[in-house]
């Protein structure tokens, strides 16, 4: 399906910001400076594009028809699992600005600590989230949706794609700061 592997690409990318984040999060712990501009560009590439295009993309679409479509299973799957997910991953981001604020306001230890801590929660648990949704809940709904919803997940997701154009550059100048490369 194009939707699964549009969402599988914009995963690659995730994870590559995850391995990111960790490169960084080790040379803060061996002594170095805060990389201020890698943390706050991290934060932008995750909101505007990890959560409200990849995110939203699963909730409004892919998501959005398994639980309309596929029970209890599927709904739990989702709503308890994917969706919970979905909200701390945006807790450990907020938390992550406010301890980059404080560290330039204060450039103290305890900011530091925070900056990692809630940059590695948030790597860590994409992580998982990644591999749940790619080995379990994607093909989960591949195998059991109708041919007549993936189609409207097929079409609905390429009109939602085509929207994100507007974004393409922007997008691809974050990568590139954040030193990404496919
Ligand atoms: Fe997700
Ligand atoms: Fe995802």
């Amino acid at each position: 399906m194009f939707a699964i592997e549009y969402l599988e690409q914009e995963h690659s990318y995730i994870l590559k910001l995850t391995n990111r984040i960790e490169e960084e999060s080790l040379k803060i712990l061996n002594g170095e400076n805060v990389d201020i501009d890698f943390f706050k560009n991290s934060v932008l590439y995750i909101k505007k594009f990890a959560d409200a295009e990849h995110h939203k993309k699963e909730e409004d679409i892919f998501f959005k028809y398994m639980v309309e479509n596929l029970g209890a299973v599927a709904e739990k799957l989702i709503k308890n699992g994917m969706l919970v997910e979905h909200d701390m991953a945006r807790f450990y981001i907020l938390s992550l600005s406010e301890a980059i604020s404080s560290y330039e306001e204060n450039g103290d230890d305890k900011s530091k600590l925070y900056i990692i801590t809630n940059a590695m929660n948030y790597a860590e648990l994409l992580r998982r989230h990644i591999d749940k949704e790619n080995n379990v809940v994607y093909t989960f709904g591949e195998r059991e949706l109708s041919e007549e919803v993936k189609n409207k997940i097929e079409e609905e997701m390429k009109n939602r794609v085509k929207e994100e154009k507007i974004n393409e550059d922007e997008k691809n100048s974050l990568l590139e700061k954040l030193n990404i490369v496919m």
